[in-house]
């Protein structure tokens, strides 16, 4: 049994790992989370006390950082501010969680010695055309598109070096598009789902004809815990599972799992700069470390997701006002 240090482990990614981990190891586990608008307690809610802990703090915060860093055997690092679309309104707080946030917990790693897995997206490598038959390796040159992705890419970077040039014990994970419960209402399927929900259509950026790569993210918490055991230091894995499709067909499925008329969407203004398709090739992950999805049914892991946001109401009502309202403003 080990301690390990979670980053942003009250966002949504980051509480499903805990969940996860409580669920299939023995770690004992310090959250560490500034509990930004996309983070919250209640995320955390019913894990036993004697193995989750949750620090209340910043990134950003050296001293923070460093005191909890000392303690653990290792950190898997989430935490960021995860949102295309606020990036483009106000890319201020990028800047500072996800590359100083990353620069200080790396420095942390450098004093003393910890072992250190850093979360990153296959959004740093830019867009795919549609009939490109290539997809995204883990030798694609990097070509961001967001401030959101610059900062992941530049985060990533940072790891890069601290691993070559100071020795720091790291390994690094770039996954496609998650889904499935506790993720913020802001991102496209939850939104979706509990505008249904409302009784309201849901919202295709432009024509709906851009693609991503969906993964239930469970499958992105096996895939996290095989490189954490098993990665070879300084190296880089993409997660993926072979999920492509278009967002209209997601917006469809979620519609016709609903009840409702599979065209019962709206056409709205497209996002600036909008990926068109992201597309992961996880083979070295599969042939190394011997990873594998466990779902392999998106409509069965789609249903379950709409299930919990219907069941789960009292989590996402406020912060669907909030990310409406912020909506409103974009007429998105
Ligand atoms: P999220 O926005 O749901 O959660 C982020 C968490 O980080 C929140 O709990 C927030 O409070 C915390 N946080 C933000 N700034 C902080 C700071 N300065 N100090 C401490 N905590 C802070 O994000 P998510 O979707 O769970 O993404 C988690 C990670 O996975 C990110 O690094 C993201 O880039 C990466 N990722 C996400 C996806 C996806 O589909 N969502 C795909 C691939 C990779
Ligand atoms: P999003 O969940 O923001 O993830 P990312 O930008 O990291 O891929 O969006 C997923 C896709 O859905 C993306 O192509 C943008 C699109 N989208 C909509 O069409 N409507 C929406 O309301 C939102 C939030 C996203």
């Amino acid at each position: 049994m080990s301690n390990l240090l979670i980053t942003g482990g009250a966002g949504f990614i980051g509480s499903n790992f805990v969940r996860y981990l409580v669920e299939n190891t023995d770690h004992r586990m310090t959250v560490l989370d500034k509990l930004t608008y996309a983070g919250s307690r209640e995320s955390l809610a019913g894990l036993p006390s004697d193995r989750v802990e949750l620090v209340v703090g910043d990134i950003v915060d050296a001293s923070t950082v460093d005191a909890l860093v000392e303690q653990a055997d290792a950190v898997v690092h989430f935490a960021a501010e995860s949102h295309n679309d606020n990036s483009l309104n106000d890319p201020t707080p990028f800047l500072s969680t996800n590359i100083i946030g990353t620069f200080t917990l790396l420095e942390a790693a450098r004093k003393t010695g910890t072992r250190f897995h850093h979360i990153s997206t296959d959004e740093v490598y830019g867009d795919l055309e549609l009939d490109d038959p290539e997809r995204f390796t883990e030798s694609t040159p990097y070509n961001p598109s967001s401030p959101y992705s610059s900062t992941k890419a530049g985060s990533d970077l940072l790891v890069r070096a601290w691993v070559r040039s100071f020795g720091v014990q790291a390994t690094i994970s770039n996954c496609s598009n998650n889904y499935g419960p506790l993720q913020h209402v802001e991102k496209f399927i939850p939104r979706q789902i509990t505008n249904v929900i409302d009784g309201v259509a849901p919202r295709l950026y432009g024509r709906g004809q851009n693609v991503r790569d969906w993964i239930h993210v469970d499958d992105h918490s096996s895939a996290v815990l095989a490189v954490l055991e098993r990665g070879r230091i300084g190296e880089t894995y993409l997660i993926g599972a072979d999920g492509e499709r278009t967002n209209v067909e997601v917006v469809e499925a979620v519609l016709r799992l609903m009840g409702n008329d599979p065209d019962g969407y709206d056409l709205v203004a497209d996002r600036p700069g909008h990926d068109l398709r992201y597309a992961i090739d996880s083979s070295k992950l599969r042939d190394e470390l011997g990873w594998r999805p466990a779902f392999d049914d998106f409509e069965a892991g789609l249903e379950s997701t709409i299930d919990w946001y219907r069941r789960n109401e009292p989590w996402w009502r406020e912060q669907k006002r909030d990310a409406e309202a912020k909506y409103a403003l974009t007429g998105q």
